[in-house]
């Protein structure tokens, strides 16, 4: 039985710092002294628990003490057979999901509008891409998550893939029936792989989608920096021992992660989960009220659109996590990244993102009714100001090239830097995301034919931005040599 009130890293940590020991150890600032401006800024407890592994705080790449207990009570509370400490951001928790599971030469089911940690894993191992196509969403420009049927037509033309990733939810709050996925994979012996960068909270409440553990996922990257509660870049992975072995896990972690963690973020962690497991489902019940309060309010004002969860069976939404706040402002002709410049420079609020029509609130354990009424305030008096015309875009029909390098032969390949309009039938060298609706138009390793050359034209001459390549303008693409 766990006691989720113990918190074993934070805990040793406040009696290593109650010893007040001599550091002749590394880092060289010694609890502050040696970097005074900072401790005078931050206080006594920050630099001097700025430490280095050491036997009574133990090492993560190794645990036997205090590290490992916590790591225990952390998988516990997440439903999972072992849970990691990451404090390289969840973008590694990713890359180490991906290379426990698949080798060089392997296929791995992704959707397209995959975190770039997801292809940067397949540069490192080698895998090869089969790429789901996610659900679009003409009216807010964004893609949602996938179907089962997306991931059959993937599966029947890939029948050799090893495992399937997933993510749970999109940066909108769309979930595929993750259960139906999990089920469908496992029957057809390939694993599943849950990306939860953004939703850490769902385990803790029942009334948010499933969780990747919940629904029988073999591993999942979660951040807990995000929605969790803890400090940026420390996230966690959790495995499912039902057929990935956690010791070869914690191989694949070793690889890459610091031999030197931070303490200050894995003490985080254990009090985040602590936290979660205590009073999370609490916490997260106000949260939803609050987010489902200012949804409403929102809808209210002319021109603003934030969905929710009446969105719940649109192509992509198998369900819908109400702590995204997306608003919606084309139809009040505000470009969402101006009102996402716009919050931040005339109302002193500060959004997760903006894209083409959509500016992305997250609400979290830290928010209350005065945060959301300070948006809808601000919201309110944008809309009185602002009299556009509707933003209309001209509607490209992406269809996806052919995968005919992995990424990481790709990656590695020489390069020859090519005029866009002459590089028909040129392997793409680099991966040139398009917004909307944050899809790559072509990737690492794809054949870059003519529709690519057209589809990258219209986006640069109508309101769509382009972000990847070298070269701003993508004027010229990297293709392979
Ligand atoms: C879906 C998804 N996966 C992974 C990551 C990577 O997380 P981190 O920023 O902690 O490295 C992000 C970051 O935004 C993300 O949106």
């Amino acid at each position: 039985m766990f006691d989720h009130k113990k918190t074993p890293v934070f805990t040793a940590m406040q009696e290593y710092r109650d010893r007040k020991v001599i550091p002749f150890d590394v880092p060289g600032h010694k609890h502050g002294r040696g970097l005074k401006e900072y401790k005078d800024y931050f206080g006594d407890a920050m630099l001097e628990l700025d430490v280095n592994s050491m036997k009574p705080l133990d090492f993560l790449g190794n645990p036997i003490g205090v590290i490992k207990d916590a790591e225990a009570l952390l998988a516990d509370a997440f439903g999972a057979d072992h849970g990691y400490f990451i404090v390289n951001g969840t973008s590694f928790a990713v890359q180490v999901m991906i290379m426990a599971a698949v080798r060089s030469g392997d296929k791995i089911i992704l959707p397209r509008n995959v975190h770039k940690s997801a292809i940067n894993a397949l540069i490192l191992c080698g895998a090869l891409p089969v790429y789901m196509e996610p659900e679009i969403d003409e009216e807010m420009g964004v893609s949602h998550n996938i179907t089962l049927e997306s991931l059959e037509k993937a599966y029947t033309a890939h029948p050799d893939a090893k495992a399937v990733f997933i993510i749970n939810p999109t940066y909108y709050g769309a979930v595929c029936d993750l259960k139906a996925v999990v089920e469908y994979c496992h029957s057809r012996d390939m694993l599943v792989l849950v990306d939860e960068a953004h939703g850490t909270h769902f385990h803790f409440n029942d009334s948010f989608p499933l969780s990747g553990m919940q629904a029988g996922a073999d591993v999942s990257a979660v951040s807990l920096h995000k929605t969790g509660g803890s400090l940026t870049q420390s996230s966690a992975l959790l495995v499912n021992d039902r057929v990935i072995d956690g010791h070869y896990v914690r191989k694949v972690i070793n690889l890459m992660q610091t031999t030197s963690p931070s303490y200050l973020l894995m003490g985080s962690l254990d009090v985040a989960r602590k936290q979660l497991a205590l009073h999370g489902e609490a916490m997260l019940d106000h949260i939803i009220e609050v987010a489902e309060y200012a949804r409403k309010k929102i809808n209210e004002i002319p021109g603003c659109y934030a969905i929710g969860r009446e969105s719940i069976g649109n192509p992509g939404i198998f369900n819908f996590d109400p702590t995204k706040l997306s608003v919606t402002t084309r139809n009040m002709g505000l470009n969402g990244m101006e009102l996402y410049d716009l919050l931040r420079d005339e109302y002193n609020i500060q959004m997760e993102t903006g894209d083409i029509f959509n500016s992305l609130a997250i609400l979290s354990l830290g928010d209350d009714y005065d945060h959301v009424d300070a948006l809808i305030d601000a919201l309110t008096d944008i809309q009185s100001k602002f009299h556009g015309e509707r933003i209309e875009y001209k509607k490209i029909d992406l269809h996806y090239p052919e995968v005919v390098l992995t990424p990481r032969e790709a990656f590695y390949a020489e390069k020859d830097v090519v005029l866009l309009e002459d590089t028909a039938g040129r392997i793409s060298g680099e991966s040139l995301m398009s917004y909307p609706p944050g899809i790559p138009v072509v990737s690492y390793g794809e054949l870059i034919n003519a529709s690519v050359i057209e589809q990258i034209k219209l986006f640069k001459s109508s309101h769509g931005i382009i972000t990847g390549m070298e070269d701003p303008e993508a004027n010229t693409i990297k293709v392979i040599k």
